[in-house]
């Protein structure tokens, strides 16, 4: 059986002792979860990405790293840039073109194309977003998540989409996946999840709102 991913995606939320807490819950309540079906990742702020990988190895978590986006531009006179070799440090993967970078700044398709190839140059694993199923697919990401932004919680309805839509644009987009995992995200929580465990495609999850709460986020993870 191939493991559900499940990517928790914190935007722009949690200081520094935040973060200490969720962790500290993380380290208590994981043993709750059957770990033996799923892989987390968890894709905090720049600013809590050091902090966030001592954590992970101190309590010895079952958790990956990453961040939530990366500079398009390598090592350099780029004021206020994270680079990919900066990201590498402390994290295994890197999440680009997500619909609020498009949206809010701008990111254009050939932004996400220059990410992507800094962030392989250096051995971080990309999470690729999609909007829809005509969404250019980058031949180097290595996850894609689809994530219709009408269903994102803070975007237009913030619904999820329907499971039966969701398995429309994976067998669309079937071919071109050339096997690499699909993950869906929108309003995913942990009243919902359950609700996509038919779309056998679906290798996993985006989760941004129902990730920033331990115990909620304990609680999706349980019910899988
Ligand atoms: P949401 O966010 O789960 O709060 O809808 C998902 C995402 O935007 O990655």
């Amino acid at each position: 059986m191939d493991k559900k991913l499940f990517v928790a995606n914190w935007k722009s939320h949690k200081t520094k002792e935040e973060a200490i807490k969720f962790f500290e819950y993380l380290r208590d309540n994981i043993s709750h979860i059957d770990l033996s079906n799923k892989e987390i990742i968890i894709a905090v702020p720049f600013t809590l990405l050091a902090k966030a990988k001592y954590l992970v190895d101190e309590f010895k978590l079952p958790v990956k790293l990453s961040s939530q986006n990366v500079s398009s531009f390598p090592e350099g006179a780029y004021t206020g840039e994270i680079n990919a070799k900066q990201v590498r440090e402390f994290a295994d993967y890197t999440i680009v073109g997500h619909s609020e970078r498009k949206r809010y700044f701008h990111e254009s398709e050939s932004d996400v194309e220059n990410k992507i190839k800094e962030a392989k140059e250096v051995g971080l694993k990309v999470i690729q977003c999609i909007q829809d199923e005509n969404s250019q697919l980058h031949k180097d990401s290595d996850i894609l998540a689809f994530e219709p932004p009408n269903s994102i919680s803070t975007f237009g309805v913030g619904e999820p989409d329907d499971p039966k839509d969701i398995e429309k644009v994976f067998s669309k987009l079937s071919e071109e996946l050339s096997g690499r995992t699909i993950l869906y995200g929108g309003s995913v929580d942990e009243n919902n999840v359950k609700t996509y465990a038919d779309i056998s495609t679906c290798g996993g999850f985006l989760i941004g709102g129902a990730s920033l709460d331990p115990m909620s986020f304990i609680s999706l993870l349980s019910q899988w």
